[in-house]
């Protein structure tokens, strides 16, 4: 009989996680004779109920940063339990086949703000020790980082670019890449570009897909910086992208070791993503005013 694949997302509360959670739990097993279980960690206690509600059957721990040991503990035993839940027998982890870490201090003014929690949170030090404790380590990492790993001199910046981050935030996030590298062996590191796309089901604070239709979509003048650049990506890209590496790992078990720049198809700037915004939704263009980017204090530094 094959054995039930289990899949964690670290931080999935946040607006990948939940996407995430939602690709995998869309389908019915990552082939169709290996079923699998779908479990997610949180910060905020207890997990926001709308996103309960919509996967009940999903396993869910409270973790901080520091306390993956606990998950193992929760399932003392070995391979295994099963349990009776919402009237239907689940199988709890013991320990996951692939890990999704989207867990992050992911605005960058607050980590400028408070470099040493952007550090400790951002360099997944507590989950590489934790996944690196099984003797017979087999769980593909798939960790997500940043394009502000680069210092944004110039476009379409490669795999094989050198890294020099700008701010805090960067900086953590290029720490994190060396510390994953260095110490686990199967790992998939994702560099995304701005993620946008549907909201979530449980609505997250930072909200970054509707901050460019908030403004206008009120009627007010909104300014958009004409010189700072993404390669803005589909939230249903970076999950077919997870998806695609965790279902190759389940397999063919191949162990992997790939850093990976995750944009979409066009280079934008600001100013252009609201003008098709706006566009798209009806708004009047009027109210979207061009700025550069060196006219505003944000904080933080900024990559072009
Ligand atoms: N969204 C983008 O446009 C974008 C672009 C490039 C890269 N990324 C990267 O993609 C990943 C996911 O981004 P996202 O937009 O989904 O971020 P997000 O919405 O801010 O979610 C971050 C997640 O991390 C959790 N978290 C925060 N502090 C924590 C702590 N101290 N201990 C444990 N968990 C903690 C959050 O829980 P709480 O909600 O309780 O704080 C949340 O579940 C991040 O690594 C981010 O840097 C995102």
């Amino acid at each position: 009989m094959t054995s039930k694949k289990r899949v964690l997302v670290v931080g999935g509360t946040g607006y990948l996680g939940q996407h995430v959670l939602h690709g995998f739990s869309e389908i019915e097993g990552i082939t169709a004779t290996t079923p699998f279980g779908l479990a997610f960690t949180h910060h905020p206690s207890p997990p926001p109920q709308a996103l309960l509600d919509a996967f009940p059957q999903l396993l869910h721990f409270h973790v901080t940063g520091h306390g993956f040991q606990a998950i193992s503990r929760t399932l003392a035993g070995s391979g295994f339990i099963p349990i009776l839940h919402l009237c239907k027998i689940l199988y709890i982890f013991f320990f996951p086949d692939v890990v999704v870490n989207c867990a992050a201090l992911s605005i960058p003014r607050a980590c400028e703000m408070d470099p040493a929690a952007a550090m400790s949170v951002n360099v997944p030090s507590s989950l590489v020790n934790w996944l690196s404790s099984f003797e017979e380590s087999s769980s593909l990492l798939i960790h997500l980082s940043t394009d502000q790993v680069y210092e944004g001199v110039k476009s379409f910046y490669k795999e094989d670019d050198e890294t020099a981050p700008v701010n805090v935030y960067g900086k953590s996030k290029v720490a994190a890449e060396q510390f994953i590298t260095e110490n686990f062996s199967n790992l998939a590191i994702l560099s995304s570009s701005i993620i946008f796309g549907p909201l979530t089901i449980s609505p997250v604070p930072k909200d970054s897909p509707s901050r460019i239709d908030g403004v206008p979509s009120k009627g007010n003048t909104s300014e958009f910086f004409h010189d700072e650049f993404r390669c803005p990506i589909y939230v249903k890209d970076v999950v077919a992208v997870i998806l695609a590496l965790s279902k190759r790992w389940i397999s063919d078990s191949k162990q992997t070791k790939v850093l990976l720049n995750v944009g979409g198809p066009d280079r934008v700037s600001r100013l252009q993503m609201a003008e098709i915004v706006a566009d798209v939704r009806g708004y009047s263009p009027t109210l979207i005013k061009s700025v550069s980017a060196s006219s505003v204090d944000r904080g933080v530094m900024s990559p072009a």
